[in-house]
């Protein structure tokens, strides 16, 4: 790992399964602190292609590096948070607990399966819980709790990482334009006070453009359009 290698890299970048491509010869690199946005139609890729930055699938042929680290070998903790399109939350469990799981790679896996969070990680939990809007729900159960609000918890989870690359499945899908603009404005404030680079997957072309520095959509097989964004400074710290 090298400080000067980009947070994101793809070089001719081949995803799939079991051998069979889904996508072809994606290049692309995320800069510190940018967003890079990912679209297209059902089925096109998105998530095959966040899965393999993610380090959950290996890369069909090509290569991907996060911070310097070829995937699917993990970049050192705390560096990627990933939020999946299917949650990955512990539904028994409180939110509370699955957002202090952001901090799994600070503790140890033995401590927190233990429940032994140390006071300042669940300080931070609970301001990540109150961020995204769910202050008051800290010890609900996830499985008692709508879509939108599980995946605020999943947002609140990655959010409590402060991690330097941030990989986020339609993260905003299920929630009204209200909370959806409130998850927005903590994104920005995150990146700005972190330096976080970002790749996210949006169904929502208008909101992919609003919020990304590089919108790439995805045709079949591949890369079909790449527009590069010139971001309002302003608008990007205020999505309204
Ligand atoms: N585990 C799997 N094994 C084999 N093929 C898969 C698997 N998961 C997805 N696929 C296939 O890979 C292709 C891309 O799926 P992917 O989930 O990446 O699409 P997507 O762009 O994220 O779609 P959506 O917008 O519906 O979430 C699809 O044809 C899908 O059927
Ligand atoms: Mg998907």
């Amino acid at each position: 790992m090298t400080h000067s290698s980009p947070p994101v890299r793809c070089e001719e970048l081949t995803v799939g399964y079991h051998g069979e491509p889904v996508l072809e010869g994606v290049s692309f690199t995320v800069e510190t602190g940018a967003t890079l946005a990912l679209v297209g139609r059902s089925g096109c890729g998105k998530t095959t292609l966040l899965k393999t930055l993610a380090g959950i699938l290996d890369p069909l042929d090509g290569e991907a590096t996060i911070h310097g680290t070829r995937v699917p070998h993990s970049p050192p903790g705390g560096e990627l948070g990933y939020i999946p399109q299917s949650l990955g939350l512990v539904m028994h469990e409180t939110v509370l607990t699955n957002v202090l799981h952001g901090r799994l790679s600070d503790l140890g896996a033995i401590r927190s399966l233990l429940g032994r969070f140390p006071t300042d990680a669940k300080t931070d939990a609970r301001d990540a819980i109150e961020r995204v809007g769910l202050g008051g729900y800290e010890q609900r159960r996830v499985k008692e709790l709508s879509g939108g609000q599980r995946r605020r918890v999943a947002i609140a989870r990655a959010f409590v990482q402060e991690p330097r690359v941030l990989l986020a499945d339609e993260m905003l899908s299920e929630l009204d334009s209200e909370t959806a603009h409130s998850i927005v404005d903590c994104l920005a404030t995150l990146q700005a006070e972190t330096d976080m680079a970002a790749v996210i997957v949006e169904h929502n072309l208008t909101v992919a453009n609003d919020i990304s520095d590089t919108v790439l959509r995805l045709g079949t097989g591949g890369i079909e359009e790449r527009i590069e964004r010139t971001r309002d400074p302003v608008s990007r710290q205020r999505h309204e």
